[in-house]
């Protein structure tokens, strides 16, 4: 395993985390359906937590947790242009229309957000030392937690658009309603709610 990567990853990683704390700040802000928001509340809260045990794992690694990378410096980039669509949201279009982008922007965010902690949940199959056990012990509780992240946001954007199209929608969501934590079981919830041919 190329240790010099695993070092970046665990970089872009925390600045990601970083970011999506100000991007659930922002989301919740935006958002309208009180389940919703009361949903990305608890997300906001483990991403604090995540920012917190990706700390813990750069000093288990010796990695610096404040060294600038260019990646890094990408990653904060983008969710700087995560912020920026939220407030051009709020301030140009309506309360509903502000609320789907705050799900496409947390989807957007939580994409990269679930790839991050697979990638490192199999970096700690590999690494040694107090590294490795840091870094299992943090993947056991958050790889679980960036599922529901992402399957259960994306759930809530699919059907606050189909609501806002005037179109047979589920919320909460079925994603939701059925606890899915994998992306076998999101396409089945999505397939009994909404039939397809
Ligand atoms: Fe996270
Ligand atoms: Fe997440």
């Amino acid at each position: 395993m190329n240790v010099d990567t695993v070092e970046e990853l665990v970089l872009q990683s925390l600045e990601h985390e970083m970011g999506g704390v100000k991007v659930y700040e922002a989301a919740v802000a935006c958002a309208q359906n009180s389940d919703l928001k009361k949903e990305w509340q608890k997300y906001m809260e483990q991403t604090k937590a995540h920012v917190t045990a990706l700390e813990t794992i750069s000093k288990a690694m010796n990695v610096d947790s404040k060294k600038e990378t260019p990646g890094r410096a990408v990653v904060r980039h983008l969710g700087a242009g995560l912020m920026e669509a939220m407030k051009m949201a709020a301030k140009e279009g309506g309360p509903n229309t502000t609320e789907l982008v705050a799900c496409e922007c947390v989807v957007i965010a939580e994409t990269k957000d679930h790839l991050d902690w697979e990638l490192l949940s199999k970096c700690g199959a590999h690494l040694t030392g107090h590294g490795s056990s840091a870094l299992k012990a943090a993947c056991d509780t958050i790889e679980d937690q960036e599922d529901e992240h992402l399957y259960h946001t994306k759930g809530w954007c699919r059907e606050l658009w189909l609501k806002s199209l005037g179109l047979k929608s589920v919320l909460p969501p079925p994603e939701e309603r059925k606890n899915v934590k994998t992306a076998i079981g999101a396409a089945r919830a999505e397939q009994a709610a909404h039939p397809k041919g």
